[in-house]
């Protein structure tokens, strides 16, 4: 495998992810949870066991967190922190302070379970009181750690975590209520591209997006909304999706990227796809994310 190839991503080759035992649509905190529309367990199960399988046949490693029984979302393990590995190898994660009350319990049990790993695990502000924060609004790209805000994690957690990790933080802010996370409408795929879907941001924070982006694959609304095809991930030159329009494919290849489909619609019902169901906590400062003194927030037309 051509893991070497100058520009591609060198994180995400290691996950976190929960064992879907408990999952169900409970109550509706974005617009795709409909409660008369339940995932059936058994094939969640086998979605959830296939993705773990062609994650690790294409060179990546898998970490599984139990599900608590009375953490239906748990199961989207990319909201419980940032992970991030500091120049001197220690691994930190930043745990989440959820929006929802209906999610607030996860982080309880996944501080313990990464702590145990080894992990130095922090809240910015305070654990219940800080700003509120989402992982899965967070990915670092380019010089930056890009941050949606708006519909889940709020402008002042961006302070927070500039300060906290001393990096630069550019800030986007969503518009869109059924893109209420950044990963369902961006996905970097090497250190010049990424997937872009603009119709989720304001029109300073789309314009900035674009900016940033040396080589955006710009999707539509509807495709993003439609196929989730932002929420994928990427080893290497490979790319996890949950389907891929052809106009997507055909430029992906393009560039040199195989697509590998994996279905996990059981788990759109709660409005998440293939990156909500894996947390990558690989990213190293220095190496993926270059470190600013201080930490500096840039925001849109700021
Ligand atoms: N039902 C979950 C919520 O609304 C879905 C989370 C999706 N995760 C993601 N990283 N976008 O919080």
């Amino acid at each position: 495998m051509d893991q070497q190839l100058p520009g591609h991503l060198h994180w995400g080759r290691r996950y976190v992810m929960v064992e879907p035992t408990h999952f169900r649509v409970d109550y509706r905190i974005n617009p795709f949870m409909d409660l008369a529309d339940q995932p059936d367990r058994d094939r969640a199960m086998a979605q959830w066991r296939e993705l773990v399988g062609t994650i690790e046949s294409l060179g990546g490693r898998v970490e599984v967190l139990p599900q608590r029984a009375d953490a239906p979302d748990m199961v989207y393990a990319m909201n419980l922190g940032l992970g991030v590995v500091a120049e001197d190898g220690r691994e930190h994660v930043v745990l989440s302070h959820m929006r929802y009350p209906q999610r607030r319990m996860e982080t309880a049990s996944a501080q313990p379970w990464f702590a145990e790993r080894g992990f130095r695990t922090l809240y910015v502000g305070h654990e219940g009181v800080g700003a509120h924060l989402e992982a899965g609004d967070a990915f670092a790209f380019g010089d930056a750690l890009v941050v949606g805000y708006g519909p889940r994690t709020e402008e002042l957690a961006l302070k927070h975590l500039a300060t906290e990790l001393g990096v630069r933080v550019r800030g986007l802010r969503i518009t869109h209520p059924g893109m209420y996370h950044l990963d369902l409408a961006f996905c970097p795929l090497d250190e010049r591209r990424a997937i872009v879907c603009p119709a989720a941001f304001d029109e300073a924070s789309a314009a900035a997006l674009l900016d940033l982006v040396p080589e955006p694959l710009v999707i539509t609304e509807e495709e993003a909304l439609t196929t989730f095809c932002a929420n994928s991930i990427v080893i290497g030159r490979f790319v996890l999706m949950p389907s891929c329009p052809d106009r997507v494919r055909a430029r992906l290849e393009e560039w040199g990227f195989s697509v590998v489909l994996v279905d996990v619609s059981e788990f759109h019902k709660g409005g998440g796809s293939i990156r909500c169901l894996t947390n990558p906590v690989d990213v190293t400062l220095g190496r993926d994310l270059p470190t600013v003194p201080g930490g500096e927030v840039l925001l849109p037309g700021a």
